[in-house]
């Protein structure tokens, strides 16, 4: 999402290269017409797209190449090498294509296709509905509508949020938003006038109270009416875990989730000096990185021995509390708060913190209120099928909310990761639509602390070995989480292509092992 343009490196592709430089399954970084350019060959062929990531312009030549396509190494996004097209969150555009001409040895990358073309209309298989309905205006709800669209569905599509904001790029809330190093233009996911160009009714502040199932209508608060659906996503997230101990409810004890959430944040930073960070989960951390860098005391306070310790070992425990206090934030681990007053949080163990601003970062719980009063079946979250139809056929869910059959560790599961629910969000389109595609994807998230990302792909709940490669003190390094001898997970700092080779193998894993039933 930088402003800056990619600087050009490598040869002039148009002047042409050896076709030798360009091995076999191999990329070539260049340019042309002074744009960055990606050659890529699989035998005989020789593709040539853009080598900026359409996500946060992550370097794709970096990255890995998959069969005809090529995934990103900051967020493993995919793009199609034939036709630019981002085929995987969480990446949403294309990027650019050219021709190129091969001859005497040589290749040549020659005219620019300003637009891929456009991605053929998926039949749906039956009778196409005729009204979608989406509860949610997040990462789920959006990229099922941009999908929609994408795939030519003519229908109505109506995406309903609480939210009084468009579809924004919540991971940034946390991050260079919260740390004010983005511009508040960054975060919208598509400009206000994406949704009446594409025929999308985005509805917000709009509160979803009820589903009735039978009759197929959706009723809306405060008197606001019924949405009447042929078919239904339902993709209404997660909420944060509120506190419970006394002067919880003070003004200046808040929590993020919305952009609404970090903008009072921001505003209390203003004027604040001293902020507790209530858990060490990664949103509480990354929230005490960014107000770090608006030069607030920060301290978190959280009840573990070590922070993410239970998601990513004590290692990576260790070494994220040290980049934390390497940059001034001061933990108190093991311990929790019993009360607020004011500005002062009182903690078990007995201390004081004075405290202008306490964000609480303890957690967040699946919003399955609707689903449950619906009747749908709920098992700590919205239970699904491999297809995301949940136990009422034409209802289907996705994202945070969603528990679904994982291929790789043949677990129902529920995460809460951004990539997760925009690839659910997209295959629930096509099966709203009566296409029958499994989500099969490996999820994958990231977490940014300072300078050092985290990729995580997989999903290990629990594992019985941890087999660690290169330094983890020194941020180079690749987590195994193993239960009984298999890998489910990998975490890794600095080992993009490793990361994006530990999916490749875990994706055919995943197609090759069978399918819990939901
Ligand atoms: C600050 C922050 C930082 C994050 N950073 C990362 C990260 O770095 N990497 C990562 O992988 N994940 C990250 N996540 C998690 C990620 O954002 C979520 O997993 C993702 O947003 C889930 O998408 P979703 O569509 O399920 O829910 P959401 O994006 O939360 O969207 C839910 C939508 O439903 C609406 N809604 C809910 N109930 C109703 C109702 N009854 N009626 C109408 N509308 C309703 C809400 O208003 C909202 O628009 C972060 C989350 C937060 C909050
Ligand atoms: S920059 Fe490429 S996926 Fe994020």
């Amino acid at each position: 999402m930088s402003e800056e343009p990619t600087p050009l490196a490598g040869p002039d592709l148009s002047l042409g290269v050896a076709i030798s430089q360009v091995p076999d399954a191999g990329m070539l970084l260049g340019h042309a017409g002074g744009e960055p350019v990606l050659l890529a060959r699989r035998a005989d062929e020789i593709f040539a797209i853009s080598a900026v990531c359409t996500h946060y312009s992550g370097p794709l030549a970096e990255g890995l190449l998959v069969g005809d396509t090529v995934r990103c190494p900051w967020h493993h996004a995919c793009f199609d090498l034939r036709t630019g097209e981002a085929l995987r969150a969480p990446a949403l555009s294309p990027v650019a294509c050219w021709s190129t001409e091969s001859r005497d040895g040589k290749v040549f990358v020659r005219e620019k296709s300003l637009r891929p073309p456009r991605m053929p209309r998926r039949k749906p298989s039956g009778e196409a509905p005729e009204r979608i309905v989406i509860v949610g205006g997040g990462a789920a709800g959006f990229a099922a509508a941009e999908k929609l669209r994408r795939v030519q569905y003519q229908g109505s599509v109506v995406m309903l949020s609480n939210d009084d904001a468009p579809p924004v790029d919540r991971p940034n809330l946390s991050k260079d938003y919260l740390a004010g190093k983005a511009p508040e233009d960054w975060l919208p996911l598509r400009p206000a006038s994406f949704y009446a160009e594409q025929g999308i009714e985005l509805r917000l502040k709009t509160d979803v109270t009820g589903i009735d199932v039978q009759s197929r209508v959706l009723t809306l608060a405060d008197g606001g009416g019924r949405i009447p659906y042929d078919r239904l996503l339902l993709a209404t997230g997660a909420e944060p875990v509120r506190l419970t101990i006394p002067g919880a409810g003070q003004s200046n004890v808040l929590t993020l989730r919305s952009l609404a959430d970090c903008q009072h944040i921001i505003a209390r930073a203003a004027s604040a000096r001293r902020a507790v960070v209530l858990g060490a989960s990664f949103i509480g951390l990354e929230v005490a990185a960014a107000l770090r860098t608006r030069d607030l005391d920060v301290h978190v306070v959280a009840p573990e021995k070590r922070p993410m310790e239970r998601i990513l070992g004590p290692q990576m425990g260790d070494l994220i509390r040290s980049i934390h206090q390497d940059h001034g934030v001061v933990f108190h681990l093991e311990d929790t708060a019993t009360g607020i007053g004011g500005n002062r949080v009182t903690l078990k163990s007995g201390g004081t913190l004075e405290a202008d601003l306490v964000v609480a970062g303890i957690g967040v719980r699946p919003r399955t209120e609707l689903a449950r009063m619906a009747g749908l079946r709920l098992d700590r979250g919205v239970v699904v099928d491999a297809y995301l139809e949940t136990s009422a056929p034409g209802i289907f869910a996705a994202g945070d909310i969603a528990r679904w059959p994982d291929p790789l560790s043949v677990e129902n599961i529920r995460v809460e990761h951004w990539v997760v629910a925009e690839q659910q969000g997209q295959t629930a389109a096509l099966n709203l639509l009566g296409h029958r595609q499994k989500h099969a994807a490996v999820p994958f998230f990231w977490s940014q602390h300072y300078d050092v990302p985290i990729h995580y792909v997989g999903h290990a709940e629990a594992w019985d070995e941890l087999a660690i490669d290169g330094d983890v003190a020194a941020k180079d390094c690749l987590l195994r989480f193993k239960r009984k001898g298999r890998v489910l997970a990998v975490a890794s700092i600095s080992r993009d292509t490793e990361s994006l080779k530990a999916e490749a193998a875990m994706e055919q894993e995943a197609g090759a092992i069978p399918t819990p039933a939901a």
